[in-house]
């Protein structure tokens, strides 16, 4: 089958956008550095299959993930389609300056609930991370720019175990006091389930100004976007072929896939403005390049079985 047969099902929200973090996220993770021009296609391939939130890249420090020291090269490259944000990752001031010689319009700001990986992931400590960020969004906001928020290990950390649900909402609320317009809640090893996300979206009071990052590592991704979206969440994060991971997360594997988020969705009714044969194309396009099949369960029952655009399509 390409396409899911569709069945509504009660308490759920008409539509879902679908925030892409695949050239960020994604690639960050690889073991090799991708060509720019590869990722330049990525990007604009993306937003051709209907994506209209693509992160980009991150101004991080080139030392710190040399797959993504040629952001400055990808922005000069890359083509804006009408109407799609590309927002990058920033986590300083230094990143910020460089975000915005680029003209970029939108960054995401990345906090981490836990002592242990705010030392590995920005080489601070879980307060001083608040005095690295605050001048950024203050400075961002100055210069008319939208700024999100991440918030990392919110289900539990490979050092720390488990993450206490009242310190994810402490530092999550002190992230969107800066400024920011949304946090994403992110599980950035795969650990966490149903219930958990449940419980933590009504630890913060209910789903305004919450999107989700989930990680599959554990299988739960799907699971746990179902329950944040019964929870009443809009937003959803996902990587198109399901690549990614954090190189400074023990055991993180790739985000939730894109396409399998919108065969769930579409099954259910609910709209994405995606079309997932051109996102299918596109993992198998990726996965080429990239020399290694596509995590994607979907991108493996469609891309073994290729579109016959013709009377069959539906078969
Ligand atoms: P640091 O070493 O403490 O930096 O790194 P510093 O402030 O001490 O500066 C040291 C030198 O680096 C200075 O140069 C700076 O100019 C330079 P010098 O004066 O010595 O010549 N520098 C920079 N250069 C270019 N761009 C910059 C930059 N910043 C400083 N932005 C820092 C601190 C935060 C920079 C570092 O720890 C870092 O880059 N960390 C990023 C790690 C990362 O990108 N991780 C992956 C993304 S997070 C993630 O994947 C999780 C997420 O997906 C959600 C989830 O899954 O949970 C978002
Ligand atoms: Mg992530």
């Amino acid at each position: 089958m390409r396409e899911p047969y569709r069945i509504s099902a009660a308490g759920l929200p008409e539509r879902v956008t679908i925030y892409e973090v695949g050239p960020r996220d994604g690639l960050q993770n690889e073991p090799a550095v991708v060509p720019v021009e590869v990722k330049a296609e990525f990007v604009a391939r993306l937003a051709a299959a209907g994506h209209r939130v693509i992160e980009a890249t991150s101004f991080v420090h080139p030392k710190w993930v040399p797959q993504l020291a040629d952001a400055s090269e990808l922005l000069t490259r890359m083509e804006r389609a009408p109407g799609v944000r590309y927002p990058v990752l920033v986590p300083n001031e230094r990143g910020l300056d460089r975000a915005l010689e680029h003209g970029v319009q939108e960054i995401a700001i990345f906090g981490s609930a836990t002592e242990t990986f705010a030392g590995k992931n920005l080489n601070r400590t879980l307060e001083s991370q608040f005095e690295m960020f605050a001048p950024v969004v203050a400075r961002a906001l100055d210069h008319g720019l939208r700024v999100r928020a991440y918030v990392s290990m919110c289900f539990g950390d490979p050092w720390e175990g488990p993450t206490p649900i009242d310190q994810v909402v402490t530092v999550g609320r002190r992230l969107l006091d800066l400024g920011c317009y949304e946090l994403s809640l992110g599980d950035t090893i795969g650990v966490g389930t149903p219930g958990h996300v449940t419980a933590l979206i009504e630890a913060f009071g209910g789903p305004s100004r919450l999107a989700v990052h989930f990680h599959d590592t554990y299988g739960q991704a799907l699971a746990n976007t179902l329950a944040a979206l019964r929870a009443g969440v809009t937003v959803v994060d996902a990587s198109t072929g399901g690549i990614g991971g954090c190189p400074y997360a023990e055991s993180a594997t790739g985000n939730l896939a894109t396409e399998d988020l919108v065969w769930m969705l579409h099954g259910l009714g609910v709209e994405t403005g995606l079309d997932l044969e051109s996102l299918v194309e596109t993992s198998t396009w990726l996965a080429a390049e990239l020399g290694r099949p596509s995590p994607s369960r979907v991108v493996q029952a469609m891309g073994a079985n290729p579109a016959r655009r013709t009377t069959d399509q539906h078969a």
